[in-house]
């Protein structure tokens, strides 16, 4: 695995790999790092498929909203790097903020209302959130120029605005969502998680039982959006944990739904302790 840190050599080197295998296949894997299993599940699905593999390191200044944790997000680029050559990465993209946000940058990629809700939500992080995610994310992809990148649906506003970008702004990328790596109890991993005390990590695990709860009374016949929200709420409460967010959404656009029908995405938020914590499912309904 060989590591750069800026976009010429970056290019040097995807343009090498490119002129060796004309045909090959250049997948990205963008991450801030603080590697877990979620992160290594992308990147296996990415040596799987691909001949190159391009994993980015960046804690992006742009998407962290004032006061929230930018300067305590754990960074270990030492381990991060020693857990990506293992799992085969070829290049490992570790910019500076200043190569990526050079003096005077000032445009930013805003994709519209899905990222005014949920986490865009003002009284949440905010769409300037997603406009810093977006533009990195876009900035990524004109540095790496990769045929396919790779993203979780632990992040699934994230993965729809992904999607959304690069078919609004003719992106000439494929885009693969993996599945939501978690804990044995259920808690979705998250460079975050570091942060709980072993009480809050036994409270955060009430975060997926509420999404399982829903589940179960989809299962059960129930389509009301009140009565689902009503039984995840109440795994919630037990546990001592008041989200932020608890709301279902169409999955396709993230309009509210009154009725949960096959493609509805159950998305919670809560903090607990110093972590702020998300999690969501796609409740399946015949
Ligand atoms: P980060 O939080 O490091 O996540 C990198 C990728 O790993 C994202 O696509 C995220 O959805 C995925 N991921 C995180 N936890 C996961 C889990 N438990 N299961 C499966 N996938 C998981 O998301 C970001 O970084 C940034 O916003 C980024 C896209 C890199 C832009 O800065």
């Amino acid at each position: 695995m060989r590591t750069v840190r800026t976009v010429a050599e970056l290019r040097a080197a995807v343009s090498a790999s490119r002129s060796s295998r004309p045909d090959g296949i250049v997948g990205l894997v963008p991450t801030m790092g603080a590697l877990h299993e979620g992160h290594l599940s992308l990147l296996r699905r990415a040596r799987a498929d691909c001949d190159t593999v391009v994993m980015s390191l960046f804690v992006n200044p742009a998407q962290f909203a004032t006061g929230e944790d930018l300067e305590a997000y754990p960074r270990d680029e030492r381990h991060d790097g020693a857990l990506a050559a293992e799992e085969g990465v070829d290049l490992l993209f570790a910019p500076p903020a200043e190569e990526v946000y050079p003096p005077g940058f000032d445009t930013g990629v805003d994709v519209g209302t899905i990222t005014e809700v949920l986490e865009g939500d003002p009284a949440q992080r905010g769409a300037g959130h997603f406009r810093g995610v977006a533009t990195v994310v876009l900035k990524l992809f004109n540095m790496v120029g990769p045929d396919v990148a790779y993203f979780g649906q632990k992040d699934a506003q994230q993965a729809l605005v992904i999607r959304k970008l690069v078919r609004d702004l003719d992106v000439p990328v494929r885009i693969e969502v993996g599945p939501t790596v978690r804990e044995p109890d259920g808690l979705a991993m998250s460079s975050r998680n570091a942060y709980l005390s072993h009480a809050e990590r036994e409270r955060a695990a009430a975060l997926n039982r509420a999404l399982r709860a829903a589940q179960h009374a989809v299962d059960a016949g129930e389509r009301g959006a009140g009565r689902v929200l009503a039984a995840a709420r109440a795994e919630l409460e037990a546990s001592g944990v008041e989200p932020e967010y608890l709301e279902l959404r169409s999955a396709h656009d993230f309009s509210p739904v009154e009725r949960v029908n096959g493609s509805t995405l159950l998305a919670v938020a809560a903090q607990i302790g110093r972590a702020r914590l998300i999690d969501n499912a796609i409740l399946g309904a015949k």
